[in-house]
């Protein structure tokens, strides 16, 4: 009897919530209905079409997005999963209306698998925090920082492209030697460390954020494991703890030794990393360790997964393009000049044109970051349609970048998609690898000069070649766009 009470008390507490749920999944209902296109199949709506493997849902995504814009002409494309209800839109132009958007800056629960690592920092922040660390960070990208940089990027690139001598003449997996790369670079940029993981990449720090990396896209992935308690059954929690740990042990004792080194006066002005300035910015910003912990770990996870990510897509794509690599091969003997050890300067990247368009038009077909998400915090006009609060907005440059009315032979890799003429005929938000508008990626220039330093250093070097098609390499949409088997190709020493 006691128990039924409770229940029913229950029950009678939760009705006008309840209540509200179905009200609310009815404006949905109804405002998605004038939208042209399929509810999706009952209860599971697209549930079943799309489904949760990273593999196989952004082929499904591209699919039915040319399929949507060929039969309707509508550049939006509505989905429900069970009551979630999810808008993608597939061109610049209606993206423009959320990515412009100065309110709608909320992420969606995706996000939330990596708040134990990386707190609200930066990436995953909102409303008037978000605000004032954006203001607060923006300085800490200026040009005058940016050089700064160059010169450790060159120094890094220059290992790998010493490192590669060794195994020049066989089939390399270049993702992790890229990725390697890029960690040293973020490492030593961001906190002042030099982690030499090219070379040893067995270190605790290293082999703990590859781990954060890899649970949290599969927790983030697999339906069952949503669950804490399944975590643990499995023993996954514990691997995602442990790592957390040693990652967040790490950054912490980076954050204090460089604390007493700013503080004796022993790091030198041109050698200024992200953290320096965060720490000078400490006082006058109420910062505590913490929150500088939180968003040099944003800087590093956000600053090495990605550019790692579009660095094995470049190559991949020159690989399986000979003629276009040679071409650009020869902008770079042009630009560098005979000096084999001469670094890449901020005027050089400027003149390597060619090169630009293709690292461009290859992070177009392997966006690093493919999908993004908002959660609408109010209803949203987008063009002609309403879109309804508490629905999600998948800002996705894959499915964008895929767009056949935007891009005719939208899978084929062409540099020329990026010629100023071709630039000039389509809205500047069609192409967004980087997202756009306020919550766009602070560190793009950042990678911009990263990705022209590697790639040019390479070339300088070494030709790669790839056995198939570019379409045969197989990938998966997670946090980034992940190439499922490695970049495997042939190393050819120049
Ligand atoms: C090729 C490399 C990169 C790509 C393609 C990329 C792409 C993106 C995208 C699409 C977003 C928006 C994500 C969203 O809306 O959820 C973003 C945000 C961000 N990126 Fe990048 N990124 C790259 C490199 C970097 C680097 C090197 C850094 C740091 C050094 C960085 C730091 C950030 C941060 C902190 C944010 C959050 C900004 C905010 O919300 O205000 N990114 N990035």
């Amino acid at each position: 009897m006691i128990l039924y009470l409770i229940l029913l008390g229950f029950v009678v507490a939760h009705l006008p919530r309840f209540y509200r749920f179905v009200q609310e999944v009815r404006r949905m209902k109804r405002l998605s209905s004038v939208i042209p296109g399929d509810e999706g199949v009952f209860f599971a709506g697209h549930g079943f079409e799309f489904g949760m493997d990273p593999q196989v849902m952004p082929h499904r995504a591209v699919a039915r997005m040319n399929r949507t814009v060929k039969e309707s002409g509508v550049q939006l494309m509505k989905l429900w999963f069970i009551h979630e209800n999810v808008y993608m839109p597939t061109n610049g132009e209606t993206v423009k209306y959320i990515l412009d958007s100065n309110d709608e800056i909320t992420k969606g629960v995706e996000y939330d698998v990596l708040v134990p690592w990386l707190g609200t920092g930066l990436l995953i922040s909102t409303g008037d925090k978000w605000k004032s660390r954006r203001k607060m960070l923006t300085p800490t990208f200026h040009f005058s920082m940016l050089d700064g940089y160059l010169a450790i990027m060159n120094r890094h690139a220059k290992i790998c492209t010493e490192l590669l001598e060794d195994r020049a003449g066989t089939k390399v997996d270049m993702y992790p030697v890229v990725k390697m790369c890029a960690l040293d670079i973020i490492c030593e940029t961001a906190m002042g460390k030099e982690l030499d993981s090219q070379r040893h990449a067995n270190q605790p720090y290293v082999e703990a954020i590859v781990n954060l990396m890899s649970l949290g896209t599969k927790i983030a992935m697999s339906f069952h494991l949503w669950t804490p308690l399944m975590r643990y059954l499995l023993g996954i929690q514990q691997s995602y703890d442990r790592s957390l740990i040693i990652a967040h042990k790490f950054s912490k004792s980076v954050i204090d030794e460089r604390t007493e080194a700013l503080k004796r006066g022993e790091v030198e002005s041109n050698k200024r990393a992200f953290l320096d300035l965060l720490l000078e910015l400490k006082e006058q910003h109420s910062l505590n360790d913490e929150d500088i912990r939180e968003e040099v770990d944003t800087f590093m996870f956000e600053g090495h997964d990605t550019t790692s990510s579009g660095m094995g897509w470049i190559v991949w794509c020159l690989a399986c393009n000979p003629d276009i690599q040679e071409r650009a091969y020869e902008e770079v003997m042009k630009v560098l000049g005979d000096d084999p050890d001469r670094d890449l300067t901020r005027e050089d990247m400027g003149q390597l044109i060619y090169l630009e368009r293709c690292i461009k038009e290859s992070m177009r077909l392997y966006p690093p970051v493919p999908f993004a998400s908002r959660q609408l915090q109010n209803d949203l006009q987008c063009g002609e349609y309403l879109l309804p609060q508490h629905s999600n907005v998948s800002v996705s440059p894959f499915v964008i970048h895929r767009n056949e009315s935007i891009y005719p032979n939208a899978t084929q890799f062409n540099p020329d998609n990026f010629l100023p003429e071709r630039v000039a005929s389509r809205n500047p938000y069609d192409y967004i690898p980087f997202s756009a508008g306020p919550r766009n990626c602070i560190g793009q220039k950042f990678a911009q000069y990263e990705e022209k330093i590697m790639t040019a250093l390479l070339l300088r070097r070494f030709r790669f070649k790839s056995d198939g098609p570019l379409s045969s390499q197989r990938f998966a949409a997670e946090a980034i766009l992940r190439p499922i088997d490695g970049i495997n190709v042939m190393v050819i020493r120049r």
